[in-house]
């Protein structure tokens, strides 16, 4: 059996004066979608920033493809093809697509073999590559969000909360997008988020998060699935 993607074991930690995970065991197996899901405050983004280095852990391990990247710092992390779009994240306004797009990569040699991958899941962005970012829509900036994640084609893609404020019309085309190339590269994810809806459409796995532990978890086509999630959200 292949390393999982992703294994979070037991990992407390949060800020200095706040311990805000309390013991956090989350594993996503290679090619497999995982929605992390939570109420405001609950320390889904801590999880998120604790995988990649930006918080320390006080116990726990966190392991990537097998390696224990516990105590490492993010420039590292990173270079182990992950792709991590935090919630505040935002594009440059000022710049063109193109060059947006361009930071996803380390190195601008073979960024039109990338993009016409990309293109695919996105074809809004076909032919305009030298237009200012700050000229799309809404949804189009957080669909280019999402394709600057794939340009580096990562294995693990960690995504916080991308579909706030999003039409039912685009949350669509992003599940779309994500699992086309969940199938076409078997990358792995975990997508934080707060729209059930969504978290059902694009993942294989759903995880609960409440007040720093995993509450619930389970596969997204069981049957009591949504009915699950609800529950936990309420209360
Ligand atoms: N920089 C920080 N310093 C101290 N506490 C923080 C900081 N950021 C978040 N917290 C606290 O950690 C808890 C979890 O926050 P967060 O992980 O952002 O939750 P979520 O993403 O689920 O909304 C909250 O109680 C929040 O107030
Ligand atoms: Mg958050």
């Amino acid at each position: 059996m292949s390393d999982p993607a992703l294994d979070l074991q037991n990992v407390a930690g949060g800020y200095d004066e706040a311990m805000v995970l309390r013991g956090v065991s989350l594993r996503i197996a290679p090619g497999t979608i995982t929605a992390l899901l939570g109420k405001n405050g609950m320390g889904k983004t801590t999880v998120l920033k604790s995988i990649m280095g930006y918080l320390p852990k006080r116990a726990g391990t966190v392991r990537l493809f097998g390696q224990d990247v516990t105590a490492w710092p993010p420039h590292k992390v990173a270079r182990q093809q992950v792709a991590y779009t935090p919630q505040e994240q935002a594009l440059f306004a000022e710049l063109s697509i193109r060059d947006n797009l361009r930071l996803g990569l380390a190195r601008d040699a073979g960024f039109d073999d990338r993009f016409a991958a990309v293109v695919e899941h996105f074809p809004f962005l076909s032919g305009r590559l030298m237009q200012l970012a700050g000229t799309l829509s809404g949804g189009e900036q957080k669909m280019l969000l999402v394709a600057r994640a794939l340009m580096a084609q990562p294995r693990l893609i960690l995504i916080d909360e991308i579909t706030e404020g999003l039409q039912p019309s685009v949350i669509t085309r992003l599940a779309t997008a994500l699992r086309r190339e969940r199938d076409a590269r078997g990358t792995a994810m975990l997508i934080v988020e707060q729209n059930v809806g969504f978290a059902l459409q694009v993942a294989d796995r759903y995880s609960v998060l409440k007040r720093g532990e995993v509450v619930a978890e389970g596969a997204t086509a069981a049957a009591d699935a949504e009915q699950t999630i609800h529950a936990h959200l309420r209360v």
